[in-house]
């Protein structure tokens, strides 16, 4: 008898439906898109699912700054991100891209600790775009994402990673990247008569089948939210 993928939900309202539950359980799936796109809230909603049922998450970030996100997200969307953190389910780590390489060298290193103490499932990078940008060639790149999901799948966590670009597939940054992660996940926010419009498109998600329309979404109190019904 063949196992059941267990699928993690993503926490976006009206997504999961799409991919058969969720995310597979220890997969690592790439949010890519431009700036405002939405990538930052898309991640963090994954991790604030996760809090609701007692999975801790960890947000590594290179960009973020600490009290910006906590006050951003709790005043747009009413995640306590301080009173989470307080309770031991979320944890925010202002890393710099060196910092990781140094974790990817050793191993695990810091990071190890904190997954032991915190028991996470689940993690943000958020976003990989600057960490690519410290190794220089395609191989080099390869080699360090390998590294580093070869660590997300050691330390057990579902993990979420951001990419500044839209334009995959054309040798750009993540190109190394998109052939090895288990899904991706394109978020536009295109320019139409009335003004811009959210819009979202599965480009792969490994074991699943999923629809290959892009869907308008929203970012209401609630965070995102996907209109199933309403694609292009
Ligand atoms: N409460 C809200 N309601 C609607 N839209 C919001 C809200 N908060 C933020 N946004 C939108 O989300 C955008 C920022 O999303 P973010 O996840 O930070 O983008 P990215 O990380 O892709 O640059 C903002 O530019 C704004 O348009
Ligand atoms: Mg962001």
């Amino acid at each position: 008898m063949t196992d059941k993928i267990r699928r993690i939900s993503t926490g976006i309202k009206d997504m999961d439906k799409l991919i058969e539950g969720g995310f597979k359980k220890n997969s690592v799936n790439l949010i890519a898109g431009g700036a405002g796109s939405g990538k930052t809230i898309f991640a963090i909603q994954f991790l604030v699912e996760g809090i609701r049922n007692k999975e801790p998450g960890i947000y590594i970030t290179f960009e973020e700054k600490k009290e910006k996100i906590y006050e951003d997200m709790l005043y747009c969307f009413g995640w306590d991100l301080a009173k989470y953190e307080k309770e031991g389910l979320f944890v925010f780590l202002e890393y710099t891209p060196e910092q990781v390489k140094r974790v990817l060298i050793e191993g695990g290193g810091t990071i190890d600790n904190l997954i032991t103490r915190t028991k996470a499932t689940r993690m943000v990078i958020d976003s990989i775009t600057s960490f690519a940008l410290l190794y220089k060639d395609e191989l080099t790149k390869k080699e360090a994402s390998l590294a580093l999901f070869e660590l997300i799948d050691k330390w057990g966590c579902t993990a979420v990673l951001t990419s500044q670009e839209h334009t995959l597939g054309d040798g750009s940054i993540s190109s190394a990247l998109e052939f090895e992660v288990d899904s991706i996940i394109l978020l536009y926010h295109i320019k139409e008569k009335i003004g811009r419009v959210r819009s979202l498109e599965i480009l792969k998600m490994r074991g699943t089948k999923h629809p290959h329309k892009t869907f308008y979404f929203d970012i209401n109190k609630g965070g995102i939210v996907v209109n199933p019904k309403k694609f292009v």
